[in-house]
């Protein structure tokens, strides 16, 4: 299993420290959760932070962006360091040449899909994907609860994948623990989100390598 810890859930007061901590965790990737205000109902962070983190790690920065008009700033984000650049379906009306754009400048390209999107809506762009993010919570705020389907539509997903021939990575975001975990692995997950799960335990680094034994 990948192990994705959010960012969003560490101390920012703390930020050199907590991304430290990740990089010398079994944590393949880290997870950093970009929202604008727009498309979600909450700001997070941009551009400085991510920087920052860039600065004490090398491990994969795996960056969803919650944002409106993602286009606009591809560019901006290979800058700041991001390796896997994941937008949002609901967010993009042209989106296989926003796949085409992230892929050109060299970033491995996801897409996710918010609990009421469906998974057949991918099935044209399926074989040009590196990821597919499916949220089991509505985007926007850390420490939500699973919602449960989540599981049955990864399923259905990994069955898009088998079916097509794509090489696309299952990732889940939201409500991630070791119970809900087990259940999405078992559906065919390759890739595990987890925030408050993760900074929320008294041992960080015992519950990343729990995530990745899953
Ligand atoms: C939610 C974010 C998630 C969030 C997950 O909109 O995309 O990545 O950090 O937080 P937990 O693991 O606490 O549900
Ligand atoms: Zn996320």
């Amino acid at each position: 299993m990948i192990v994705s810890p959010s960012v969003l859930s560490c101390d920012f007061g703390n930020i050199e420290r907590d991304t430290k901590m990740l990089h010398s965790s079994q944590a393949d990737w880290l997870h950093i959760d970009v929202m604008d205000g727009v498309f979600v109902p909450n700001i997070s962070f941009g551009f400085p932070i991510l920087d920052a983190i860039r600065k004490h790690t090398d491990k994969v920065l795996d960056v969803h962006l919650m944002i409106a008009n993602p286009d606009k700033y591809i560019q901006d984000f290979k800058k700041s360091g991001a390796d896997i650049l994941t937008v949002h379906f609901e967010a993009c009306p042209h989106l296989h040449r926003t796949i085409g754009a992230i892929k050109e400048l060299g970033m491995k390209a996801g897409v996710a899909l918010n609990p009421h999107t469906p998974v057949s809506f991918l099935e044209e762009v399926i074989k040009d994907l590196d990821l597919v993010l499916i949220m089991s919570v509505n985007p926007g705020f850390g420490g939500q609860k699973f919602i449960p389907s989540s599981v049955e539509k990864v399923a259905k997903l990994s069955d898009l994948i088998t079916k097509s021939g794509s090489n696309a990575i299952i990732e889940v975001d939201g409500g991630v623990n070791f119970e809900t975990g087990k259940l999405l692995s078992n559906a065919g997950a390759r890739a595990l989100v987890a925030g408050s799960f993760v900074f929320g335990s008294p041992d960080p680094l015992e519950t990343i390598a729990g995530l990745k034994n899953l």
